[in-house]
């Protein structure tokens, strides 16, 4: 009778915490002694936002391009979606690939494509049998979703950096990813543009359901999405924590990013 309740309580816990994405000792050195990552372990649970802070140079998106395979590390572990990546064929990444948005640093628009193209592209690339009405009115949805449907025709050189970013996220979420990996997303960008962005995060988060690392400098951006906060230096996770946590710190240096 006691062990039934026993596992009634345990149960929900257990369900509420389920890794999405497992780094364990993750290692990656550059040419012949520019050791970037020296054992990297973290964990990212599903529905949460995890914010990554470290210095310039720190590994930060390395990490993340670790997860999806655009670097290749030199020791370790990740597993996303409990599916060991470093040990899958090429098919079986593509099919978790798809299941994982990217917002590169650097917007990565086609220049030479509209809007509408952008996304369009992106969609028919990985869901080759969508009809042409399907891949137009999911390229609206899209659009909708980072309320910017009025620049479908626009060139992204008619574009400010803001709506570039914008329109990057609309291209990440045009595959309904279950996990996005956001590098900077608010760089670049002034205090007021830097807040819808943050917001968004929150709101794809609050209406898709969606598990998220964001890296960021971005205090604010911080502040706003992090469910927790891991702050990365000399090639390992040195503090980890929530805003409110590491605000406080007793280190002098985890402290003086929150200043
Ligand atoms: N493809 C690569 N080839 C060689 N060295 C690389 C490569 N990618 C990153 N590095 C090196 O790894 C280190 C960490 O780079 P990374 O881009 O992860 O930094 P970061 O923490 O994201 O910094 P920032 O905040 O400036 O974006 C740097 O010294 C960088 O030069
Ligand atoms: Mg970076």
């Amino acid at each position: 009778m006691i062990k039934e309740e026993k596992h009634i309580e345990k149960e929900p816990k257990a369900k509420d915490k389920k890794a999405i994405i497992e780094i364990k000792d993750l290692h990656k050195t550059f040419g012949k002694n520019n050791k970037v990552l020296q054992g990297v372990n973290l964990t990212v649970n599903k529905g949460e936002d995890l914010v990554i802070l470290g210095r310039s140079g720190s590994g930060k998106s390395v990490t993340i391009k670790c997860i999806v395979g655009l670097i290749e590390p030199d020791k370790g572990e990740i597993k996303v979606f409990d599916e060991n990546v470093l040990h899958l064929k090429k098919s079986e990444l593509n099919e978790i690939r798809v299941r994982i948005g990217f917002l590169f640093q650097s917007g990565a628009l086609y220049d030479s494509m509209s809007v509408r193209e952008n996304l369009a592209f992106t969609l028919r690339k990985h869901k080759r049998d969508l009809s042409a009405e399907e891949i137009e009115s999911q390229v609206i949805e899209a659009l909708d979703s980072v309320g910017l449907s009025e620049a479908i025709d626009k060139m992204p050189s008619e574009l400010s950096g803001g709506m570039q970013k914008r329109i990057g996220l609309a291209r990440t979420l045009i595959l309904k990813p279950e996990i996005i990996l956001y590098d900077e997303p608010t760089t670049g960008l002034d205090t007021i543009t830097s807040r819808e962005i943050s917001e968004l995060i929150l709101d794809i988060k609050h209406k898709r359901k969606t598990t998220s690392i964001i890296i960021t400098h971005d205090m604010a951006c911080a502040k706003l999405t992090a469910d927790r906060i891991m702050v990365l230096k000399d090639g390992v996770i040195h503090a980890e924590g929530t805003y409110e946590e590491l605000e406080k710190s007793e280190d002098e240096w985890v402290r003086s990013f929150f200043q």
